[in-house]
């Protein structure tokens, strides 16, 4: 190292910014990977950093474009979603729009659905509209209206979510991929609420994840992903390098050891969330429940046939509408009253806050989010003390 050869002649206020290196020998390395908290890196003399920029060697230069950290994140994530490489951002949302700005130019047309995380939709109407690109939002049930945009209409991309949030409808991925590629689109499935096991075998182009929820899975730290072959992620890797979303390394190494108990929390907040659900049917202030682990759930079959598990969101309604919602979510001790899922704490989001203010009466009666709607998202707590705090909640919820 360069450094180290004319340390002699340092003064200490030079020393400080060019502390002594420590290097491990090649037989001792640390279990967990360290962190690569740094923005630069550097090759030992110019010609080989110009090998570098042209793509001539391997190596790293600057963090923006790539960073071991977040490599072996990648890397990671990739191989447990099926695919053959992934691109991280800093929110699931930053994922989202970078794969729809690098994909769509003036005049394209895009499918969306209702059923869809609220800011994709704005990305797609509002944000996408003022550049030029058009789109249809349908429904995710409507079989009938997506065969006819796709046969109809020359579009783009294909960007749905399976299980939809908050009431967890299926969307039927064979259907919607086959369809798809018949008439020339990409399909672009938000896995979040899926997860990275789910769906893998299932013919779609890109994978989009907030790694805020699952993947992370302690409610401290954001990021997001997109997973697709390479072809794809080494086009948009071009494009995102320049809008800048990037994962701070700190994140991803956070979000890496999230990932080492991924499948612990994923498997135990399924079974807690089954549980619940069976629970809540029995209760008889609930009118309906939502989960597509419940073989009452319309679309339990196609569930199964697409999924290995079913997530830890769990939706219902109560008879007594808004204000029995806000009095349920009140009474709730272990269940927090806030955003986000998928994390080891349980969460409550009673009917007023639930998105699909801005829906039109027809979208609204789509959505199925009802002024009795509630949604949990269970997490990790016992689940006898959770189906407790809902019991509790449920009696002081029920004003006669
Ligand atoms: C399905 C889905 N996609 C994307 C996001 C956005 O992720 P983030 O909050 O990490 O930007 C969310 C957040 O709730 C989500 O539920």
């Amino acid at each position: 190292m360069r450094v180290s050869i004319i340390v002699h002649h340092m003064k200490k206020n030079t020393r400080v910014i060019h502390p002594p290196g420590v290097v491990l020998p090649a037989d001792n390395r640390p279990l967990v990977a360290p962190i690569y908290q740094s923005v630069k890196f550097t090759f030992d003399d110019s010609l080989q950093t110009e090998s570098f920029l042209r793509g001539e060697r391997a190596g790293f230069f600057y963090s923006r474009t790539s960073n071991p950290t977040l490599r072996q994140l990648e890397l990671l994530l990739a191989e447990l979603q099926g695919r053959e490489d992934c691109l991280l951002t800093g929110s699931g949302v930053a994922a989202v729009a970078a794969c729809l700005l690098s994909s769509c130019r003036q005049g394209d047309h895009i499918l969306a659905f209702v059923e869809s995380y609220g800011p994709t939709r704005y990305l797609v109407q509002h944000l996408l509209g003022r550049y030029g690109v058009t789109h249809t939002l349908l429904s995710i049930e409507d079989r009938a209206g997506i065969e006819r945009v796709l046969a109809g209409t020359p579009t783009r991309l294909v960007i749905f979510e399976s299980p939809t949030n908050p009431v967890t409808k299926i969307a039927d991925i064979g259907h919607l991929t086959a369809h798809a590629r018949q008439h020339g689109a990409m399909t672009v499935l938000d896995n979040t609420l899926a997860g990275f096991h789910n769906h893998g075998g299932c013919a779609v182009d890109i994978f989009l994840h907030s790694l805020t929820k699952y993947a992370s899975g302690h409610g401290d730290v954001m990021g997001g992903a997109i997973i697709a072959n390479g072809p794809i992620i080494s086009r948009m890797r071009k494009d995102v390098v320049s809008l800048g979303p990037t994962l701070d390394p700190h994140a991803a190494f956070l979000i890496q050891r999230g990932m080492r108990t991924y499948f612990l929390r994923y498997e135990r907040q399924c079974a807690n969330a089954l549980a619940i659900a069976e629970f809540l049917v029995r209760h008889p202030r609930v009118t309906r429940v939502f989960y597509p682990g419940l073989a009452s759930h319309p679309q339990h079959l196609l569930a199964t046939q697409q999924m290995r598990d079913f997530g830890a969101m769990v939706t219902f309604e109560l008879a007594g509408g808004a204000a029995e919602c806000d009095r349920l979510a009140d009474a709730l001790r272990y269940f927090a009253i806030s955003a986000s899922l998928g994390s080891v704490e349980s969460l409550v989001l009673p009917s007023r806050l639930l998105g699909g203010k801005e829906f039109t009466r027809e979208q609204r009666t789509a959505s199925l989010i009802d002024e009795g709607t509630v949604r949990l998202s269970v997490g990790l707590e016992d689940v006898g003390d959770l189906i407790e705090d809902l019991r509790q909640a449920l009696d002081k919820a029920f004003a006669p």
